[in-house]
């Protein structure tokens, strides 16, 4: 197979209307607060009895097409000593790779971040490519504020999106694009449309510099949704009518259809809610297919099962099961709440 025979059988393999990415790949100190928070050590081993637990869910590949993984885990091995790719692709879940290396200040931009990993990327990714990675994730992270992200943020970061998904797209690996506006701080929604339409806007202006081909990549942005905690009877949680009106909205102004798939990340949603508001969002629908790659909404309900003991695999396993099913419903829009609890 040539580069792009390669490049379009990864798209095949990860884009259909119901199944969804599970993004794995948590940096050493992410996936250390994330076991701290069920007491257990993130020691080499147990974070590889984890990642196996989550690959080897039987049936998890009828509702997942593919694993975004840490560069460790490319490197470890089953119990039965198979390494972790294979076990992913046995089940049709194809393998890919995390290949940033996390955020700095972005100088002459106070109050942005860049993200880094750029150099010897191309280097990095032939030895991916040796452990079974096919298509690789890049996260640029867009805090707002009043001030932020200034014209040079979004700039900047479009810009190191674009060079890595060419890189990627050189070498045949099917690179998702993630610019992820923070859902932290406090903003309304319509702050987030016009900040996300500001920044999907100077990504594809950047993509179509370097010449990636739109066809062959995957965009993975934020839902555009309101974060604000209003005191007494004005409280009220974001409606999901509203949510996918605005990210849909977003989009056709943004994203052209030539990009085959768009996969949300969970950016701090619970499960549930992540969810639903999938669920309305397909309900809209577009010229793109609208799924997931989900990290904490997928796996927050396993690692409480979990606990570390490998006596509640059984519970871990259908625990993912469930929101991997769920989410499936969703990407079609026929999910409800009462699903919870069938
Ligand atoms: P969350 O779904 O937990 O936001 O993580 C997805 C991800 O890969 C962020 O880079």
């Amino acid at each position: 197979m040539d580069i792009s025979q390669r490049l379009q059988q990864t798209i095949n393999d990860l884009v259909d209307d119901r199944r969804g990415i599970l993004a794995a790949d948590e940096s050493a100190p992410t996936i250390k607060k994330r076991f701290d928070a069920i007491n257990l050590e993130s020691t080499e081993e147990n974070r590889r009895a984890y990642r196996s637990l989550l690959l080897e869910t039987p049936g998890l590949g009828e509702f997942l097409s593919g694993v975004i993984l840490f560069e460790e885990t490319l490197g470890q091995k089953n119990a039965a000593g198979t390494p972790l790719a294979e076990v992913a692709w046995k089940q049709k879940i194809v393998p890919g790779i995390k290949v940033d290396k996390g955020t700095e200040k972005l100088v002459g931009a106070p109050g942005d971040l860049i993200t880094k990993g750029l150099d010897g990327l191309a280097d990095r990714l032939m030895t991916y490519i040796e452990q079974g990675a096919r298509f690789a994730k890049w996260r640029e992270v867009y805090p707002i504020t009043a001030t932020n992200p200034t014209a040079l943020g979004l700039h900047a970061n479009a810009e190191r999106l674009a060079h890595y998904a060419a890189t990627c797209q050189e070498l045949g690996v099917v690179p998702i694009v993630e610019p992820e506006v923070l859902m932290d701080g406090k903003h309304d929604i319509e702050r987030c449309e016009e900040i996300t339409e500001g920044v999907l806007y100077a990504v594809f202006q950047a993509l179509r510099q370097y010449g990636v081909i739109l066809e062959q990549m995957i965009l993975k942005p934020n839902m555009v949704k309101p974060n604000m905690v209003l005191p007494g009877k004005d409280c009220r949680t974001a409606d999901p009518g509203e949510i996918a009106d605005a990210t849909i909205r977003v989009f056709r102004r943004t994203v052209p259809a030539a990009v085959p798939s768009i996969n949300f990340l969970s950016g701090g949603q619970s499960p549930e809610e992540a969810t639903i508001n999938l669920n309305a969002i397909n309900q809209i629908g577009g010229p793109w297919q609208l799924s997931i790659s989900y990290g904490r909404a997928l796996q927050q309900p396993v690692l409480e099962a979990w606990q570390g003991k490998a006596e509640n695999i059984e519970a871990a396993e259908s625990a993912l099961l469930k929101r991997a099913r769920l989410n499936a419903l969703a990407r079609q829009g026929r999910y409800n709440p009462g699903m919870e609890t069938d």
